[in-house]
């Protein structure tokens, strides 16, 4: 049996997998954020390995025992850095962090070829600007630095005592070259780490190590089960939903919202902030469109308004009634403005406007940042058939009736949609574990429903996302003026 390990930001996943593909098993446990100053988000990765053991335990000891190969997937970007005896030196700052923004003009400047190595712009969420900063601001961790590791790559440590990654992953921390798919020293070098400092890259599939046999002890599980590098949470995603071949498309809608597409190469065009990275299988790489919050911000509306997501979305008013416009950039945006200092806004309130309006322009502003990102991916030449809907956003049908209204696409929803990424990782445990083909191994899927744009709005929402489109540009100075008045004395 195959287990997929999703370490989230707002919870551990994980799916277990018979060799016919057949879903035995699901369990999570919970993570939260700590964000200790404006433009920070952390997290303890002591909290990753108490909540993925707890996880591990609610699966049945027979289901446990029968676990032969484990696919570890999870956020990306993260920074956790270890001292000489494994132990870990301070918070991992996450890839929703944005203080590393003076460190990515200092890489850039560094290395001029940066944008050919690595593919893609230098943006603050990513690891090396971020390390760069401990380097700055927190010398004497930086000088106890023996290897830097990317959060699902701790768990594997913990598991196995090796210190590996996979491309897929590695794609996301600025030091690796995206074609070659090799460790670049000269990027490396531009944030004072080497390559002994690196786990070493390994494909997907490949096998990383046996778990620890006092590991294996206290989980229940067998001590010759395998870990194989396993990929990013994207990259695993789209393998759950067979989106490795060029033009397949999906778009996850969890605390951050991604549009992803598979592509046969390395070409990149990163302008407009898209991400080019390798995929979690060999010879096949991805891009992508990140929205740093997209369903964090109806968790955001719970909090605000100490009511639950359920009860506020029924509370959403049809596409016609109301002037409100919601920006969704409550932790800065990557694609298409790459700007960690935009923040969220409601504009267009008066008198008349309601809860149930403000929720119904959460919706909307979620919505448009997608098609941000979808019309960037396109003008990179991106090729999308239909899409692909993961993550837990699928749960909230009226969002995703206004998403495929605003993107103009038909959007399937699969069953197991909202365990995306782990049942991505599980997919690839057993691809490792019984070969064959990349078709056959990681189909599209039939069993999926339909969702279809809804052409009577049309015109409201082209209305309303020229409005939106707006905003951004009017407001963006203010968002950094702000930030030199007031912010810098908070961080
Ligand atoms: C991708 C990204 C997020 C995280 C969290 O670049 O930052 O999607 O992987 O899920």
């Amino acid at each position: 049996m195959y287990l997929g390990i999703d370490l989230g930001t707002s919870s551990v996943k994980m799916l277990l997998l018979s060799p016919d593909s057949s879903v035995l098993g699901e369990s999570r446990s919970p993570l939260t954020v700590q964000r200790p100053k404006m433009l920070y988000s952390e997290q303890n990765p002591e909290d990753w390995w108490q909540a993925t053991k707890q996880a591990i335990l609610q699966l049945s000891p027979k289901l446990r025992k029968g676990v032969t190969h484990i696919g570890l997937t999870g956020q990306m970007h993260g920074a956790v850095l270890l001292d000489r005896e494994s132990k870990s030196l301070r918070p991992a700052m996450l890839w929703d962090d944005g203080r590393a923004v003076c460190e990515c003009a200092e890489i850039a400047k560094q290395v001029p070829d940066h944008q050919a190595i690595t593919a893609n712009l230098i943006m603050p969420g990513f690891t090396a600007p971020k390390v760069l900063w401990v380097k700055k601001h927190e010398p004497a961790i930086f000088q106890k630095t023996a290897r830097v590791l990317l959060p699902k790559d701790y768990l594997r440590y913990l598991l196995t005592g090796t210190f590996a990654t996979d491309m897929s992953d590695a794609s996301g921390t600025s030091w690796l070259n995206i074609s070659k798919r090799s460790w670049s020293p000269k990027m490396l070098s531009a944030c004072g780490l080497s390559e002994k400092q690196m786990p070493e890259l390994f494909e997907g599939p490949d096998l990383t190590g046996t778990l620890l046999p006092n590991v294996a002890n206290a989980l229940g599980l067998s001590k010759k089960a395998l870990v194989i590098a396993g990929g990013s949470d994207n990259a695993t995603s789209g393998l759950s939903v067979g989106c490795l071949f060029e033009g397949t498309a999906f778009l996850s809608l969890g605390t951050s919202g991604v549009l992803f597409t598979a592509k046969d190469t390395a070409q990149s065009l990163p302008q407009e902030g898209i991400h080019t990275y390798c995929h979690a299988v060999p010879g096949k790489w991805h891009q992508m469109s990140v929205h740093l919050s997209s369903a964090s911000c109806f968790s955001f509306l719970e909090k605000i308004f100490s009511t639950s997501i359920d009860a506020l979305l029924e509370e959403a008013t049809t596409p016609t009634d109301h002037s409100t416009i919601f920006l969704p950039y409550l932790s800065g945006e990557r694609t298409p403005h790459n700007d960690p200092y935009a923040k969220g806004v409601f504009f267009g309130l008066s008198n008349k406007t309601t809860r149930g309006d403000l929720v119904q322009s959460v919706m909307e502003g979620t919505a448009f940042a997608c098609k941000n990102g979808q019309d960037a991916l396109l003008r990179a030449g991106a090729k999308m058939g239909v899409i692909h809907l993961l993550g837990g956003g699928v749960k909230s049908r009226s969002w995703l009736n206004v998403i495929a209204s605003v993107l103009q696409k038909p959007l399937y929803i699969h069953k197991q949609a909202h365990f995306g990424a782990a049942y991505g990782a599980a997919k690839l445990a057993r691809f490792s574990a019984l070969g064959g083909s990349l078709e056959e191994a990681f189909p599209q899927g039939s069993s999926y429903e339909a969702l279809r744009p809804n052409q009577k709005h049309q015109t409201y929402y082209q209305k309303k996302e020229a409005l939106f489109n707006a905003l951004y540009p009017a407001l963006k100075d203010l968002f950094s003026e702000r930030r030199i008045e007031g912010w810098t004395k908070e961080t």
